[in-house]
Formats: C-alpha cells, structure tokens, sequence
C-alpha cells in the first residue's frame, strides 16, 4: 500500500463507530490520517462536514477523504459541491476499484446502516489499491471538472 498519501476522515453522528474502526486500520496502515468527524454522538451535519473535508482534499491539503453517514449518500453529495472533487458511494467492492480507475475518485463514501465493518475496510482497501487507467477517461474527468462545474 502506498503509505505516503494522506487521508481526510470525516462522519455525521450517524456513522461514529465505523468511521473510528476504519481510521484505526488506516493507521495501522501507515498512511497519514486526520478525522475531523465528531467525536460523541451530539448531532453532526452530514453537509457541513462532507463540504469541510472536500474543501481540504481540493485544496491539496489531503491526497484523499473517506466520509460516512447512514446512508453515504449525503455526505457524498456534500462533497461534489466542492470544485475538484469527484466522491462516490459504494457498498461493493466492484464500484470502489471502478470509482478509482474509471473516475479517478478522490473521495469515497460510506453508508454506516449499510455496510458492517468487514465489508467496509474491503471497500476502503479496494479504493486504495486501485490507481486511476486515464487513456479514454481522462476526458471525461475533465469534463466533470472544467465544463460542468463553474
Ligand atoms: C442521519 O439520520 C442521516 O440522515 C444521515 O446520516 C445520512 O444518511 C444522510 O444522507
């Protein structure tokens, strides 16, 4: 695995537990990693902290986020409103190598009522040992980016 990247973590209340057990294993991991999510179950908004974390992976602080709520489904939406960001949900290992080599995803996210722990960390594992193809997608990518957004 490629230890160097650096990993922004972030959840909503709803997701808690599953996002504390994949930061652990991420560090076990060696790779560089900082959760901003909550960290008792007050209420947390998925939008403020999907937009949060997106803004520092589009700035270049992180090289990647992975973010939680229930579903997955908020907290990614969150996170494609932030210019750069391309963040997909996944609940099978499939979508996740995909999301890398055919979307060059740079944020995952994960529905913690959809997914148990196991199934996660395969997912978040299948993310990250997945590189970007380019060749025909490449100009995709850049129409997501540059025509659709601004
Ligand atoms: C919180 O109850 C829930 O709505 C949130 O975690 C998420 O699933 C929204 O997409």
């Amino acid at each position: 695995m490629n230890t160097t990247r650096r990993i922004i973590v972030s959840s909503d209340h709803a997701s808690i537990e599953l996002r504390l057990q994949v930061c652990e294993y991420l560090m076990e991991q060696r790779f560089f990693v900082e959760d901003t999510g909550p960290k008792a179950a007050k209420k947390s908004d998925y939008p403020i902290q999907g937009f949060e974390a997106a803004s520092r992976v589009a700035s270049g602080e992180f090289d990647l986020g992975i973010v939680f709520c229930g579903t997955g489904q908020g907290i990614m939406m969150a996170a494609n409103k932030v210019a750069g960001i391309r963040c997909g949900v996944c609940s099978d290992t499939y979508s996740a190598r995909m999301l890398r080599r055919h979307n060059d995803a740079n944020m995952l996210s994960l529905g913690a009522r959809v997914v148990g722990f196991g199934l996660a960390l395969d997912i978040v594992e299948a993310f990250l040992q997945s590189d970007f193809e380019g060749g025909r997608h490449i100009r995709r990518i850049r129409f997501l980016d540059e025509k659709l957004l601004g």
